[in-house]
């Protein structure tokens, strides 16, 4: 394999694309690139190839890239204690690295089909994140005019976007029109009625793809279930011929494709394969009657959160013998692989002949994202110990929101013998770890084992990518945390620390 590099960008090739392939790196410099320029240039290229080398070398045995190294948690090359000291906590750091990997592998699992992967932007919306998989070549999943104004913002094509959400507004629709997205997916006939008028207006026709409601259970938390009857997602199956017939006799849309999602965090292949089972034979008719182009599948794979650590090991996916453990064991164990699940949707989807589009949120951010977080302070009360850490539920508010676990390691191992490992074999003590919001739901964790903690250390709240600074809010006048982002050796801030001043910005006084 040849990688010719003739622009900083080329540089971020993914690990993948060097497995088991000899690589000759060209760097090719510009005609006036000299001294200082070609030596920054020429050191990039040794940079990201070092850092391919050891990631095609890593890959088979990574999720993601965070390790204990000389007794400190690392992302990549980075120590992210340096990262902390930097940009102070509560932050929420994420490895470009596993993005990447992530995207590769789902895109190279899919090859056997046409297919688009439109990242969930509603998952991470950071322009740094949006900016890496736009550059990766990711479609996007967008929810909101704002999610396109940031994938916009971040040099992504219109024209790659669908539109999805139950409630647009005027103002989304005609910006999104403006823009051409590739689909708007349509959640009711009250809604396609709505585009249609506005399209009208604009003398414009609307792509349009209706959401199917499967009626699936996914066994996932009720909250981010979406694809069953209770739910308010999507058009009943049996509404679908004839709301696909008013949508192809409306003046001013076209339909174009088929659409649905089951739900979120999903961790067995089961669900995706019933919902494909059940949806295919009506895509299959609705593609005899009109120009379907495309079947979107939805998002919705899960990752893992209870080994988060371990999990980033190969030997943790290969390791078999858990089947024979404790209930508990196995219930720490539920992970679902990229090759298990497109092994269960492939072969239904190739005799669609259709382009297939994915919308995984979760699954490209999830594990490649921590949240920095420093113990204030130890409390005993009775029997209980509790570490009150400077991050809350409105940094992070999976927990108090789904009760959802996070795992959660110190950023410094105890002992040298322990890097590495990921767990610390000295001993360990039960404890709640809390935030400083005024709720009784503001916790990270209850009863947790964990080794002595003492004020001052930094704690890594791990697969906190997906859904993390999102769902992040003001809530006790908090300022929203910062984020960063780690890139082999190289780190930077890819989202400023709220200030007091920020709080009050917005607010006017009223005029009486
Ligand atoms: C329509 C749709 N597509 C994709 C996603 C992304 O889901 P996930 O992050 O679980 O992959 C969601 C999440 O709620 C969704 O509602």
């Amino acid at each position: 394999m040849l990688a010719t590099v003739s622009h900083r960008r080329d540089l971020s090739f993914s690990p993948s694309s060097t497995q088991n392939h000899p690589v000759l790196i060209c760097v090719t410099l510009e005609k006036d690139c000299f001294g200082e320029d070609a030596e920054t240039s020429t050191r990039d290229a040794c940079a990201t190839l070092r850092f391919a080398l050891r990631g095609a070398k890593r890959l088979e045995s990574c999720v993601h890239f965070f390790r204990y190294r000389y007794g400190q948690l690392h992302c990549e090359d980075v120590d992210l204690a340096r990262v902390a000291d930097k940009f102070g906590t509560p932050l929420y750091v994420y490895s470009a690295g596993t993005i990447l990997d992530h995207y590769t592998r789902l895109n190279a699992a899919l090859a056997p089909l046409d297919h688009l992967i439109c990242y969930a932007v509603k998952a991470n919306s950071n322009r740094a994140i949006l900016r890496l998989l736009a550059d990766a070549g990711a479609s996007f999943d967008i929810v909101s005019g704002g999610e396109l104004y940031r994938v916009l913002a971040a040099g992504g094509d219109p024209a790659r976007c669908t539109f999805a959400g139950v409630g647009k507004s005027r103002q989304e629709i005609e910006y999104a029109l403006d823009q051409r997205v590739y689909s708007f997916n349509v959640e009711s006939e009250a809604e396609l009625e709505y585009i249609d008028r506005i399209a009208g207006t604009k003398h414009s026709r609307a792509p349009v793809a209706m959401r199917v409601n499967p009626d699936i259970d996914p066994r996932t938390h009720e909250y981010i279930s979406t694809g069953s009857r209770e739910n308010k997602f999507g058009i009943a199956l049996d509404r679908i011929p004839a709301a696909y017939e008013r949508a192809a006799a409306m003046r001013n849309i076209d339909v174009v494709g088929v659409q649905m999602h089951i739900g979120s965090q999903i961790t067995e292949a089961a669900p995706f394969a019933e919902a494909i089972k059940k949806v295919a034979p009506i895509v299959r008719d609705l593609k005899s009657r009109y120009p379907i182009q495309f079947f979107s599948i939805g998002g919705g794979l899960g990752i893992i959160y209870e080994s988060s650590f371990e999990s980033g090991a190969r030997e943790w996916w290969d390791d078999t013998t858990i089947r024979s453990k404790s209930k508990r064991d196995r219930e720490r164990k539920i992970a679902l692989s990229i090759h298990e699940y497109v092994d269960a949707i492939l072969p239904p989807l190739r005799e669609l002949k259709l382009r297939i589009l994915l919308e995984p949120g979760r699954l490209l951010v999830g594990n490649a994202g921590v949240l920095l977080t420093r113990v204030r302070y130890i409390k005993q009360t009775g029997q209980k110990k509790f570490a009150i850490v400077d991050a809350g539920m409105n940094d992070l508010i999976r927990p108090a929101l789904y009760h959802s676990y996070h795992e959660i390691v110190p950023c410094k191992a105890s002992s040298a013998a322990d890097a590495g490992q990921g767990k610390n074999k000295n001993p360990t003590e039960k404890i709640d770890i809390v935030g400083p919001v005024c709720e009784s739901g503001d916790f990270f964790a209850l009863d947790r084992e964990m080794p002595e903690l003492h004020e001052g250390d930094l704690l890594a709240i791990m697969s906190a990518g997906a859904y993390g600074f999102v769902m992040a809010s003001n809530y006790n006048s908090r300022p929203l945390p910062a984020e960063a982002l780690v890139r082999g050796d190289r780190f930077a801030l890819i989202r400023k620390r709220q200030t007091w001043q920020d709080l009050v910005r917005d607010e006017v006084e009223a005029s009486w």
